[in-house]
């Protein structure tokens, strides 16, 4: 039986006075300076949803419209004060679309569509932390139709990678550990060691069939986080000397993976054996000016020359670069030389001391999402910033570990949602109306129903949808003596995309829907 994500997304989220929901703020400097708020987030009347409000630092020529972006931002802001518990998907202007529970990881494809990833476990999921859990596989309904994790290793998986193949298998991270005489690096005799793993399984069997540790292929001497800085080595607190945080599968069955503390991206074959390091203490690679990179995220090879990685240049308190950036390299393997191509830089030059994302768009363009800075910008094809959003005013506190931009059409099986004001007069009755991730609303209709008849609709009017949460209002020019109202969700073209229950004036009475009363719009 198919399992609704959305049915467990009323989880207990405090609502934040403050900012009503609205579209991003252009170049609010209240906002940047902190005056607003750590993390100012949007309120509904009704919706028990609280998304971070925007504020494009840099704004796009028709802020807050930013039209020229298409599709739909998905982002997890993990939210340190606030404990924020969903992932979000936002229209390019701001506005929600969609609150999906669990650590958002974007959109994956599956038996060839796409489907909504989520990652759920324990752990912290940002500030370098590392987690066990599993992830779930969402299709445009929101069912749940895949839920799957590593296998025998000890724990679940990770939050750093989820990658699914064409052939329907998942690449996930996982972080096991071991006993391991760390004396050689200056730690304990009886120590612990994180060896940072990747698997692949069959999603459809639950099989793992590859797996692979860094540990006797990648010396701990070649990597650049000591004991005491990544961990103590204790059974408590494992050296985490590799810190796995991407895996690509390549199309001839390669894997590309970072590592983040050994400074060094690796390309093993089908075996896991490595045929090469790119960059750190061990670099098979020469790399020319601007090239380089350290403690560096999410690479991902787009074709035999072209590998995006996104370098922060810096960890803690160290600094390697002047600021963090998304890098396109190209990459000669005969010769064994990686130059820049181009390089996405933050408008604000600041450096991402943890996590970060590149997303290279079809048509060339790019989203760069700036990890522990909680911004995002979009690039043009050589690499200049076209607008910038943050989604709050300080970094380290409040940030995303990758943010993406996808079409996606959403149609929840779930119905829509409908909440009535308390009133005790027809005369004045105001309506809130959302679905949450319904991507194709244009308008909402209101009707009205009388105790006699409760599941036969009469139809009272209509408002344009421009938000997450709608408002009607029926102010009794209807002398029918309704006892109970429903809304229903239409698209552009005028269709029927699903009804709320009828709910009383009190709200305490709620109705669903007569079997009759059906949707117009061709199932997707
Ligand atoms: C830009 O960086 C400065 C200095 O770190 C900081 O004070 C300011 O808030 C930042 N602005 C934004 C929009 O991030
Ligand atoms: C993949 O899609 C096909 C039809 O396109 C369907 O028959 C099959 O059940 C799907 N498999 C999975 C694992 O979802
Ligand atoms: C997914 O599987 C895990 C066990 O690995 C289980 O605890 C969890 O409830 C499942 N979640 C869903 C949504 O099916
Ligand atoms: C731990 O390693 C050190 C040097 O690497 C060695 O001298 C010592 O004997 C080892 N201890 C054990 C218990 O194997
Ligand atoms: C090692 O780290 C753990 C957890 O981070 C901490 O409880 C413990 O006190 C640390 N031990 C030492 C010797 O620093
Ligand atoms: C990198 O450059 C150095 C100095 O030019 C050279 O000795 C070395 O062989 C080169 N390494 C690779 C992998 O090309
Ligand atoms: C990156 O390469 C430049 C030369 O192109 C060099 O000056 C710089 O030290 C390198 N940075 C790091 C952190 O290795
Ligand atoms: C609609 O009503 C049914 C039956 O009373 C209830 O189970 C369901 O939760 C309601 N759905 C919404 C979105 O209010
Ligand atoms: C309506 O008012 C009653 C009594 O004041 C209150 O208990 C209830 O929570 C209110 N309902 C809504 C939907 O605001
Ligand atoms: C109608 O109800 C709304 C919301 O409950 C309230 O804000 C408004 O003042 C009311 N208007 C009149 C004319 O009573
Ligand atoms: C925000 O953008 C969405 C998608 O383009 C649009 O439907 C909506 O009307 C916009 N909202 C506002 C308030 O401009
Ligand atoms: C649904 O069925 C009822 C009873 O048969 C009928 O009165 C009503 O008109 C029907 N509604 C629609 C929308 O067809």
């Amino acid at each position: 039986m198919l399992v609704s994500i959305l049915e467990s997304v009323f989880l207990s989220v405090a609502l934040f006075k403050g900012t009503l929901a609205s579209v991003a703020y252009c170049n609010n400097k209240d906002y940047e300076s902190g005056a607003l708020g750590i993390s100012p987030h949007q309120t509904y009347n009704a919706a028990p949803f609280s998304p971070v409000q925007l504020n494009f630092a840099l704004p796009p020529a028709d802020c807050p419209a930013n039209s020229e972006t298409e599709g739909y931002f998905f982002f997890y802001p993990l939210d340190l004060v606030s404990l924020e518990l969903y992932g979000m998907i936002l229209n390019p202007n701001g506005t929600l679309v969609g609150a999906i529970p669990g650590f958002l990881r974007g959109l994956q494809k599956y038996n060839g569509t796409d489907h909504i990833a989520v990652w759920l476990g324990v752990g912290s999921p940002n500030a370098g932390g590392h987690g066990d859990g599993y992830n779930l596989l969402i299709d445009n309904t929101y069912s749940v139709v895949a839920n799957f994790t590593t296998v025998n290793l000890g724990v679940g998986a990770d939050i750093h990678e989820l990658q699914v193949t064409p052939s329907n298998t998942a690449i996930m991270t996982a972080y096991p550990s071991q006993a391991a005489n760390l004396s050689a690096y200056g730690g304990p005799e009886d120590g612990y060691i994180y060896n940072s793993a990747f698997q692949e399984v069959d999603i459809a069997t639950g099989k793992a069939l590859v797996t692979w540790q860094p540990l006797g292929q990648v010396d701990p001497s070649e990597c650049y986080a000591a004991i005491g800085q990544a961990g103590n080595g204790t059974f408590d607190d494992p050296w985490d000397y590799f810190h796995i945080n991407s895996v690509q599968k390549q199309d001839d069955g390669n894997y590309l993976v970072s590592s983040r503390h050994c400074h060094a991206l690796y390309l093993l074959d089908s075996t896991g054996d490595i045929i090469w390091r790119m960059g750190g203490e061990k670099s098979n690679f020469n790399f020319s000016e601007g090239a380089n990179f350290t403690w560096q995220h999410h690479a991902r090879i787009h074709d035999s020359s072209t590998l995006s990685v996104f370098n922060n240049g810096a960890f803690q308190s160290e600094q390697d670069f002047p600021y963090s950036q998304g890098l396109l390299l190209n990459f000669d393997s005969s010769n064994r030389e990686v130059s820049l191509i181009n390089a996405r830089s933050p408008f604000n030059r600041t450096v991402t001391t943890s996590q970060g994302s590149v997303q290279l768009l079809e048509n060339g363009e790019s989203i760069i999402g700036w990890g522990s800075i909680p911004s995002f910008s979009q690039h043009d094809r050589d690499g200049n910033i076209k607008w910038s959003a943050q989604f709050a005013s300080e970094a380290d506190i409040i940030s995303s570990y990758r943010v993406f931009l996808h079409n996606w059409v959403g149609r929840p099986t779930t119905p829509p949602s409908m909440q009535i004001s308390n009133t005790s007069t027809l005369t004045n009755v105001t309506v809130y109306a959302w679905w949450n991730g319904a991507t194709e609303i244009t308008a909402w209709k209101l009707f009205g129903s009388t105790a006699l008849s409760p599941l036969l609709p009469v139809y009272l009017n209509a408002v344009s949808k421009v938000d997450f949460e709608t408002t009607l209002t029926y102010t009794g020019d209807h002398d029918e003596g309704f006892a109970f109202f429903q809304v229903a969700a239409m698209n552009a073209n005028g269709e029927y995309l699903g009804y709320s229950n009828f709910s009383s004036l009190d709200g305490s009475t709620t109705m669903t829907k007569a079997d009759n009363q059906t949707v117009t719009a061709p199932p997707l």
